[in-house]
């Protein structure tokens, strides 16, 4: 892209451009980034070293995220290397005067504290369970719920061995957040202990021997808009070979920065989950800048308190609650802890959590 060692390329925007692209249409990408037609060529490049790309568009059409600061790996797509960039991941102040209109939303009766643009809060423990045999379920994130590319249930397993179950031909992510014990994935045993992250590939089925004296939470993310797990007669022996890292142990060691906060990857595409991503952040007291993704993104938060922002509602949230955020709805979650707030995200379609974009 570019043959000098010592240049780099101007960034005339610190977030990408999100653009709807046709079917087909072919763009040339400005990677010089002195274009006055942004995200596009002008000719301005002549002379610098760099070189326009070309990109089309699939068939059906896209919407994309077409790095504006030219920092990217993966052009013309932004792979979040702005959040690097000095000065970007900008806090916001809960006290300005546009943030004091910001109302908190009203009251309701099942648990749930719904914002703007259907993103909502949920208080797990006022979900309705159900039982089947030593397992205790609720729906936390389903279509009714008005999510269309992933769901969520939480499972909670008494100590001993828990009834086969299973999420169709989906890619699963479990997150262990108590106890210990194994789980037995389509005839392959794995020991674990949580906290931890589990994925569990399309058509398998699996279940957990609790070995730890209290009750055991699991939250399942499916990449798919179910409403209740499968419960199979048995456990078949069709363990998918070809991926056989499934587990995902939260170690600090392995924390990525994104300037004052911290994340790490858990089930990602080193497991085999091409589109369903789980990681775990940790949030200091702060509140983000407002900004938007294009994957739709749950969030258990497993410690500390905080606010979820959107455009005119804000909802409280503690430990223990989940946030389901719509693909695009303008955001942001403040921590108000002292100590960092620790949630687990779940991104479908997506495999890259740092990308976001302000438009
Ligand atoms: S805008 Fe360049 S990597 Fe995101």
């Amino acid at each position: 892209m570019n043959d000098s060692t010592t240049t780099l390329p101007a960034s005339p925007k610190l977030s990408p451009f999100y653009v709807e692209l046709r079917p087909s249409q072919t763009v040339l990408w400005c990677s010089c980034g002195l274009s006055a037609r942004q995200p596009y060529c002008d000719g301005s490049h002549r002379g610098t070293g760099f070189e326009p790309l070309r990109y089309t568009a699939g068939p059906e059409g896209e919407e994309v995220l077409l790095c504006a600061c030219k920092r990217t790996c993966t052009p013309p797509h932004c792979d979040g290397s702005h959040n690097a960039l000095a000065g970007v991941y900008g806090v916001d102040d809960p006290d300005s005067e546009s943030n004091r209109r910001v109302v908190w939303t009203p009251p309701t009766d099942d648990g749930r504290a719904r914002v703007n643009g259907g993103c909502f809060v949920c208080s797990v423990d006022r979900q309705p369970f159900n039982s089947v045999g030593t397992l205790s379920w609720a729906r936390v994130i389903t279509a009714d719920h008005g999510a269309r590319h992933q769901s969520q249930f939480c499972l909670d397993f008494a100590p001993g061995v828990s009834p086969v179950m299973a999420f169709g031909d989906c890619e699963v992510a479990l997150m262990a957040v108590n106890g210990s014990g194994t789980i037995d994935i389509a005839g392959r045993c794995f020991e674990f202990e949580a906290p931890l992250g589990i994925h569990v590939r399309p058509g398998e089925a699996f279940r957990i021997d609790n070995r730890s004296p209290d009750t055991m939470r699991v939250f399942a993310s499916v990449g798919a808009s179910l409403t209740e797990p499968l419960w199979p007669a048995q456990l078949g022996d069709d363990f998918d070979a070809g991926a056989p890292l499934r587990l995902a142990p939260v170690d600090a060691a392995q924390r990525v920065a994104m300037a004052e906060r911290f994340f790490q990857m858990l089930v990602d595409k080193r497991h085999g989950s091409q589109r369903l991503t789980q990681f775990i952040g940790e949030i200091p007291r702060s509140k983000a800048l407002p900004h938007r993704h294009l994957y739709e993104e749950s969030l258990i938060v497993l410690a500390g308190q905080g606010v979820m922002w959107t455009e005119t509602l804000k909802a409280p949230v503690n430990a223990g609650d989940v946030i389901f955020l719509p693909r695009k709805q303008l955001h942001s979650l403040e921590c108000t802890s002292d100590t960092p707030m620790l949630v687990v995200g779940v991104i479908y379609p997506g495999d890259n959590p740092a990308i976001n974009y302000y438009d």
